[in-house]
């Protein structure tokens, strides 16, 4: 058995944000399933939300937030975000990390949706979580060691004190490991994987959320999954994204005729906020069309865009002809684990923080760029909260958990995906929730989260997790009877003041199996 004092699960900004900012007498573990090089953050194309423009604001930032996430925000948490966000930036760029700049050497700022200023810092073009995660991976010190291909399958909890005290995880070969720590912190990053439709990682399979929710954590706003308008698709498949700051040059989406789809539909028309625009997208594909996005004004497309314009290339779609195919996918899980502004989750020592938390700051949309933004404040945050803390004092002692039945069945995860996208998608209803729900309870993902996960595959564990979080989605989802931001409901298509300030809140006493 290790020990350490800090273990952080996940290898995304918020991760390494945090594990540059713990104290240098601490030592750090970063446990990885996959590589430093593979999450939603090394993949990030837009940049990060920063009000540091002529003329522009935090309050401005702030209020852009508030009304893209439908105001189901907690107010101090997004000021607190947007008001960190310029010298947190001005840090990075005086350590050297490289974002992109004008001849004058001032930082070039872009657009998005739902922002009514340019306040996108960007870097490499397109690459800016590349860049970021580069500049971190840099600073890492001698007091923080990452592993590597290790898959963390149980978050180790005493009961009583309602403490979380280890981790139990493996590698590739099956070979299990136990490590106790003072503190444990999950920056697992999303679920994007649980639908057919996605711009993430491979990796984003719910990981944290299920870790989360088997060690009794509380999860909030799960209803609310954004579905990005633009992934690029090629026979019926979508191959990644295509960044909105494509529409923040000046993109527009239309049909084969050239009509402009978001003509009329919102006052920014194609920088509407994500959820108007993805959901104009889906109704056009429904009835049939194709929807395009037409890049023919942008001057130097391939300079400004270098992996997008390689991702159409390795796709044989022609950057020449002006005209990208687009559909909608899932992005980015608003809901996940409920956190205070430090990360704390109702679990003693246990901690979440970027996309698997919850800490008020997106509400039912997320604002453009304001992710990799949550990541470097949260992170920040917690190493503040986690330096000031005392060491655990306290040894504690596992428990033994009965094993799971060899018989268990679980379905595909093409299955799982294409039920997801279909039934708790773009448009969900009662109907189609429910389906699902009868669909995922019968394969009792709750029960067997609770078994000895140990002697299971990596690959059966992580689609235990994926039916969980796909669970959590679909039950909030159900319950919420309205339509706001992200979450949007046929058989309820109004925001409903009623619903203002309700938050649904799941944890493993909503569940009996
Ligand atoms: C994008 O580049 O369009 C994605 C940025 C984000 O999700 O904030």
């Amino acid at each position: 058995m290790k020990k350490t004092d800090v273990i952080i699960i996940g290898s995304g900004i918020a991760a390494l944000q945090l594990a540059t900012h713990i104290d240098k007498d601490k030592n750090v573990i970063i446990l990885t399933k996959s590589h430093l090089t593979e999450s939603n953050s090394y993949k990030a194309q837009g940049g990060i939300a920063c009000a540091i423009g002529k003329g522009d604001h935090f309050i401005k930032h702030l209020n852009d937030t508030l009304e893209a996430g439908r105001h189901l925000q907690d107010v101090e948490a997004v000021a607190m975000l947007t008001k960190a966000a310029p010298s947190i930036l001005q840090s990075m760029i005086k350590e050297g990390c490289p974002f992109d700049k004008d001849s004058d050497g001032k930082v070039l700022l872009g657009r998005e949706g739902a922002h009514h200023e340019n306040r996108i810092v960007h870097g490499g073009g397109d690459q800016t979580g590349k860049i970021m995660i580069d500049h971190l991976t840099k600073k890492l010190s001698h007091n923080i060691s990452v592993m590597e291909n290790f898959f963390v399958f149980q978050l180790l909890i005493d009961k009583q004190s309602n403490t979380c005290f280890g981790i139990k995880g493996k590698y590739e070969n099956n070979k299990t490991e136990t490590i106790h720590a003072d503190h444990i912190v999950l920056a697992t990053g999303g679920a994007g994987q649980v639908y057919s439709f996605t711009s993430n990682a491979l990796t984003a399979t719910g990981d944290g959320i299920a870790l989360a929710y088997q060690a009794g954590a509380a999860l909030t706003d799960m209803e609310f999954v954004q579905f990005h308008p633009t992934l690029l698709y090629v026979n019926g498949v979508t191959k990644g994204l295509i960044s909105e700051a494509v529409r923040g040059e000046g993109a527009k989406l239309l049909l084969e005729d050239g009509t402009k789809i978001m003509e009329g539909i919102h006052p920014l028309e194609d920088l509407a906020p994500r959820h108007i625009v993805s959901q104009t997208i889906f109704e056009n594909l429904q009835n049939g069309k194709q929807v395009y996005l037409d890049i023919s004004m942008i001057v130097d497309f391939e300079k400004r865009f270098p992996s997008i314009s390689e991702l159409c290339l390795s796709n044989g779609v022609s950057i020449e002809k002006g005209k990208i195919p687009v559909a909608p996918g899932s992005h980015f899980l608003m809901g996940g684990i409920k956190t205070d502004k430090n990360g704390c989750t109702n679990i003693n020592r246990l901690y979440a923080i970027g996309e698997v938390a919850c800490a008020g700051v997106h509400g039912a949309n997320r604002l453009a760029s304001n992710s990799l933004l949550e990541g470097l404040v949260f992170g920040r945050n917690l190493a503040s909260f986690i330096n000031r803390s005392e060491n655990l004092v306290q040894q504690y002692e596992e428990r033994s958990t009965p094993s799971l039945s060899s018989k268990t069945l679980l379905p595909s995860l093409r299955e799982l995906q294409t039920r997801m996208m279909k039934n708790t998608g773009i448009v969900r209803s009662e109907e189609s929730l429910k389906q699902q729900l009868e669909w995922l309870e019968k394969y009792k993902a709750n029960t067997l989260l609770t078994k000895n996960l140990e002697h299971y595959s990596i690959k059966m564990v992580t689609k235990i997790f994926m039916l969980t979080t796909a669970w959590l989605i679909t039950s909030a989802a159900l319950q919420r009877k309205e339509s706001r931001g992200g979450h949007y409901r046929s058989d309820f298509p109004l925001e409903l003041e009623e619903w203002d300030q309700t938050h649904i809140v799941l944890d493993q006493n909503s569940r009996k199996e």
